[in-house]
């Protein structure tokens, strides 16, 4: 099955094209064509993504984008005539998608349909306007070229993240998933394919959030968690005296839950009380960094290993932007050393961040599971705080 895969949740505009065959249990997946532009670069004077900035963007780029996705993927064939179906209907689809409609009818009307079985977009959670961009698109390409659109999880394309290019196309169940981005930190058991029950998630900022809101304080530019973990190395190699101390949060509760907002309050405090209006020099800096980064290990890995220890599972999967983090990811495939027969899963460093690749794959295991969502798809409607269920 060809897949075309859009997301646009946060600050990444994404599509991509890619092939899908297999069951649920085991799929397999060759990506035929796939373009990303993310805007961090944009949002850096706003310390975090700015949601109407962000909106704007992804009208902006996801027509260039496809059809990069589509020329990569040989599957961008110029008609040489007019071919705009349903005009009207797609001008109402994208008519709150500034500059859209426009670029869809310059860019698109000349294009042959690609073959291409279904449009999977992204539907929560994330940023309500930059979710409906994508929406929007992705209803409006399924209007002019007769394609079914389905909705996608995006905590669960974090979660497939782990099956492309990789060596082995199937996890085993039981498994538990710890999720860390900059906008979610869960630990998430999964019994099956597609059964969830969220164990534990943080109870205030989200652990990626910790990184770009310290990194922000240290005068970092955004996002921070890999400016952060790049100090904390640097640290590491000078092997600079350690200095600052920060609490682990609730790292003896006995839930699963997590809080990262006082880590964030105890370097302001900390700043203050030792800095004042100091500038910091690189030493100190990366003193501070490589104790958040320490931080967050340890209280990653410590809920992580108590969720282990009283939920056997066969597979643990950590996915999310922040498993980027060197450290993490060492720490995490260590645990199979500790556990006998874990097979720790995690998903190569360009999938870890947001993309649309992910996205692809969570839909076509989810249509394994529901073939029906091609002859009768639902509606769809952006949905920020949308759960795994
Ligand atoms: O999954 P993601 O791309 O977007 C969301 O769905 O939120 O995650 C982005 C988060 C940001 O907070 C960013 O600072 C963090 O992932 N991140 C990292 C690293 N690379 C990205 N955090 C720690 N270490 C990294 N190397
Ligand atoms: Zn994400």
């Amino acid at each position: 099955m060809k897949i075309l895969s859009i997301e646009t949740s946060c600050d990444e505009t994404a599509v991509s094209i890619v092939e899908a065959e297999g069951v649920a249990e085991s799929p397999s997946f060759e990506v035929l064509g796939n373009a990303l532009f993310s805007q961090a670069k944009l949002h850096e004077k706003y310390g975090g993504v700015f949601p109407t900035l962000a909106k704007r963007e992804h009208a902006k780029n996801l027509t260039p984008l496809l059809l990069k996705a589509l020329e990569e993927a040989n599957e961008l064939k110029e008609l040489g005539k007019e071919n705009f179906k349903n005009e009207k209907e797609i001008e109402n689809i994208l008519a709150k998608e500034h500059g859209l409609f426009q670029d869809f009818k310059k860019y698109l009307e000349k294009i042959d349909k690609p073959k291409v079985d279904v449009i999977f977009v992204t539907n929560g959670p994330g940023l309500e306007p930059a979710l409906w961009v994508g929406i929007s698109f992705a209803l409006a390409l399924g209007k002019l070229w007769d394609i079914p659109v389905v909705p996608v999880n995006h905590m669960e394309g974090h979660i497939a993240s782990v099956l492309v290019n990789s060596n082995e196309s199937s996890v085993q169940f039981p498994a538990l998933a710890l999720l860390i981005s900059g906008g979610h930190t869960e630990i998430v058991y999964i019994e099956k394919v597609h059964k969830y029950k969220i164990l534990g998630k943080t109870v205030d900022d989200a652990v990626g959030e910790a990184y770009d809101k310290t990194a922000r304080m240290l005068g970092l530019p955004y996002p921070g968690g890999i400016e952060i973990s790049k100090l904390a190395q640097y640290a590491d190699e000078k092997d600079l005296p350690r200095v600052a101390k920060l609490p682990r949060p609730l790292i003896h509760s006995k839930n699963y839950n997590f809080s990262f907002s006082g880590l964030k309050t105890a370097v302001l405090y900390y700043l203050r009380d030792n800095f004042g209006d100091k500038e910091l020099s690189l030493e100190e800096k990366s003193d501070i960094a490589r104790e958040v980064d320490e931080a967050i290990l340890e209280v990653l890995t410590v809920k992580t290993k108590r969720a282990l220890d009283e939920n056997p599972v066969k597979t643990l999967i950590v996915a999310g932007g922040v498993i980027g983090n060197p450290k993490l990811r060492e720490a995490f495939m260590n645990l199979e050393k500790e556990y006998n027969e874990l097979k720790v899963r995690i998903p190569e460093k360009t999938l870890s961040t947001d993309n649309s690749i992910m996205i692809a794959c969570a839909g076509y295991i989810k249509l394994c599971l529901e073939p029906d969502l091609l002859t009768y798809p639902q509606q769809i409607r952006a949905n920020g705080n949308l759960e795994l269920n």
